[in-house]
């Protein structure tokens, strides 16, 4: 056994000088990327290989994540402008749907697999990165906890004062494309790429702020 790992870890050791000999470009690590995804990957079911598309966005923050250095500030905000475009306002103006749809959504992780149909509605996955009811004991920490969010954004305290209204579309774009006031954000732009619809954002528009969710308790 241990005689066939200094096998193995020679070969390995001789592969990497070689690979140094002849280090690939750029261009041909490019290439040998889109052959292995070409020939390793295919449409099944509602998953297309087209999901391994990137945009600019994505492009420019893996470049950024690459080369270990954050975002130019300027860069960083003309994207965040362009994403900020995508974003379509409620046409009624109504921001709030049903915490309780909102809840259920926030907890449910299901939906873009090969074995889901086109019409299956996804969950919004939140409480894998997010606190939200107090109760809950199980959830993610990657984005803040928003425990109280109508509260700790002064929702509460006068939902139609001017500052207000401005949290309530922030939280509006936040859920429908994160990378609007965060560029590189880890957070699914979740509207935008069409993982949840707008009505499923109104019902978690209500659990962050309709007083009565359990997340302002
Ligand atoms: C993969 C992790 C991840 C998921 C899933 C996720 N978020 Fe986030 N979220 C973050 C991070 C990280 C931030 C911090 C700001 C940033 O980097 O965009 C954030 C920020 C936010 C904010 C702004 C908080 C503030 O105080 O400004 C809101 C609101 C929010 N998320 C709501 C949601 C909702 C609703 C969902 C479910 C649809 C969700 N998030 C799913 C990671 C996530």
């Amino acid at each position: 056994m241990k005689k066939q790992h200094t096998i193995a870890l020679t070969l390995i050791a001789a592969a990497v000088v070689a690979g140094c000999a002849s280090t690939p470009s750029s261009a041909d690590l490019d290439k040998m990327t889109a052959d292995i995804i070409k020939s390793s990957f295919h449409d099944r079911g509602i998953v297309k290989v087209s999901v391994l598309n990137t945009d600019e966005i994505n492009t420019v923050c893996s470049a950024a994540d690459v080369a270990g250095k954050p975002l130019d500030s300027d860069v960083a905000i003309a994207l965040q402008n362009e994403q900020l475009k995508t974003i379509k306002w409620p046409a009624d103006g109504n921001y709030m749907g049903d915490w309780q749809k909102g809840e259920k959504l926030a907890q449910s992780g299901k939906g873009l697999t090969w074995s889901d149909k086109a019409d299956t509605q996804n969950g919004g996955n939140c409480y894998n990165c997010h606190q939200l009811d107090p109760a809950e004991i199980s959830f993610g920490t990657i984005g803040p906890s928003l425990t109280g969010y109508a509260k700790t954004h002064g929702v509460l305290a006068d939902p139609n004062s001017p500052a207000s209204k401005a949290i309530v579309e922030y939280t509006w774009g936040k859920i429908y494309n994160s990378r609007a006031y965060s560029a590189c954000s880890v957070m699914p732009r979740a509207v935008h790429n069409g993982i949840i619809t707008e009505a499923q954002a109104k019902d978690l528009m209500a659990l962050l702020l309709d007083p009565k969710s359990p997340v302002n308790q």
